[in-house]
């Protein structure tokens, strides 16, 4: 069968699509859940030689795991054992992009550690002001777990009260699953 010339996509390929599309060598950007290292990886690779990713998580073994997964590119990347919620202790103004990828580290072998709405709201409010015209934080939100729709309704409420002028916020996600589906949000600040 021929493939189609156009596919849709799961959320985390479609977030990677939209950041990829807006990353250039030399920027900065933020990985606010750092867990295994994955999107971490994504940005190094995004930002390029001169770029910057700061990398945040509370837990040891994700600063473990995402340096054993960057190699080389950690010299991109300050890891940072710490609350996304004092982001803007440690980020410079001017960000391009910022990923959230809420609710849990799946290997963990801790207890459970998910995200909740009581850092994660902070933690958006100050990637937002951090944020450069035209920049976009990309938040994935998990709510099938213990906590999770909670963390949900907190972020869906604070989004959705953003002013439209300075800021679009979209949303994407699988409608037709029949358990709780993974959802994005995009939020870009205005240029102008
Ligand atoms: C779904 S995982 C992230 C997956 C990760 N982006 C990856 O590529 O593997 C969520 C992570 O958020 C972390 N986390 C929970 N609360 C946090 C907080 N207040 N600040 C920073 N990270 C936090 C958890 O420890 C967990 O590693």
């Amino acid at each position: 069968m021929k493939t189609p010339k156009f596919q849709l996509q799961r959320i985390l390929p479609f977030a990677k699509q939209v950041l990829s599309s807006l990353l250039e060598e030399g920027d900065t950007a933020v990985d606010a859940t750092m867990g295994n290292g994955h999107d971490t990886e994504f940005l190094a690779k995004a930002v390029g030689r001169t770029g910057l990713v700061y990398a945040f998580d509370i837990q040891q073994a994700a600063l473990e795991a995402t340096r054993n997964r960057l190699g080389p590119l950690v010299s991109r990347t300050e890891l940072i054992l710490g609350s996304h919620a004092n982001m803007a202790e440690r980020v410079p103004a001017g960000v391009t992009a910022v990923m959230f990828n809420l609710g849990f580290l799946p290997s963990a072998e801790e207890a459970f550690v998910i995200t909740t709405g009581e850092t994660t709201i902070p933690a958006i409010r100050a990637a937002l002001s951090l944020l450069k015209p035209g920049g976009i934080i990309s938040i994935a939100v998990y709510d099938g777990h213990p906590g999770g729709a909670a963390e949900r309704d907190a972020v869906l409420g604070f989004v959705q009260q953003l002013d439209a002028k300075d800021y679009q916020v979209i949303r994407y996600g699988t409608m037709n699953s029949l358990s709780s589906p993974p959802f994005l949000l995009l939020i870009e600040k205005s240029s102008w």
